[in-house]
């Protein structure tokens, strides 16, 4: 029951004010693909220009996987870390030959792509596919750390399976895509790093943090 409520006020909040992205306007997974791997290092405000470029360039997986190693390199120029953009396309091969040019359907076929960890699995298995499966990076771990008063702490790699288990349990089985975006969409606002403003928030109603007057005291999060 409170699951429920606190879902559906996070989700009529997403619907309302979510942020409007180009990658959010459809679903097919090699755009949501692309869009995922590009967010992994990259501000979204950088990435726009370069998604929809990207997409005009390399069409489908097809043309990813085919692609000339020079026009590729070129097309990420300037987002950096272009061992994203190698892995992207050993992985297009492996979609070519492992799974008949179709984007695999399933979590665990996700993951065995090159250059997609469980987050990125998270976000692509969610946003394309609906499968209920949460996309747990350091920004939903701030997240969930005030939302349900959770001390483990966010800068330990370890931990972030605490923060799955979590996200699990608590997301929408109905618009898992969705809910994760919501998650993303309040990370970058009300529970931002530099700038929380939970007094503002949508589900303030449902942050532990908040409720226990202990917005200062969460996520936990030691020096690296
Ligand atoms: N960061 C990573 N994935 C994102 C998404 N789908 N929307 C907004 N920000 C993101």
């Amino acid at each position: 029951q409170t699951n429920e409520a606190f879902q559906k006020q996070l989700l009529t909040w997403y619907h309302k004010e979510k942020r409007d992205l180009p990658w959010r306007q459809d679903k097919t997974p090699y755009h949501i693909w692309i869009s995922e791997i590009m967010l992994q290092q990259t501000q979204v405000d950088t990435v726009i220009p370069y998604y929809n470029r990207f997409l005009n360039l390399f069409p489908t997986i097809a043309d990813l996987a085919d692609a000339n190693e020079g026009k590729l390199m070129k097309a990420w120029e300037g987002l950096g870390y272009y061992s994203r953009v190698r892995n992207m396309q050993v992985a297009a091969n492996q979609i070519q030959t492992d799974f008949g040019g179709v984007f695999p359907n399933t979590y665990e076929d996700i993951l065995s792509l090159k250059g997609i960890g469980p987050y990125t699995a998270g976000a692509i298995g969610s946003i394309a596919f609906d499968l209920p499966k949460p996309a747990i990076d350091g920004n939903a771990m701030r997240v969930f750390s005030r939302l349900f008063g959770i001390s483990a702490d966010i800068a330990k790699a370890k931990n972030r399976k605490i923060f799955e288990k979590i996200g699990e349990y608590v997301i929408s089985k109905d618009y898992p895509g969705d809910f994760n975006q919501a998650i993303m969409d309040l990370g970058s606002s009300y529970e931002s790093a530099k700038r929380p403003n939970p007094e503002g928030s949508p589900v303030k109603g449902f942050t532990l943090a908040t409720l226990a007057g202990r917005t200062d005291e969460f996520p936990v999060k030691s020096q690296k």
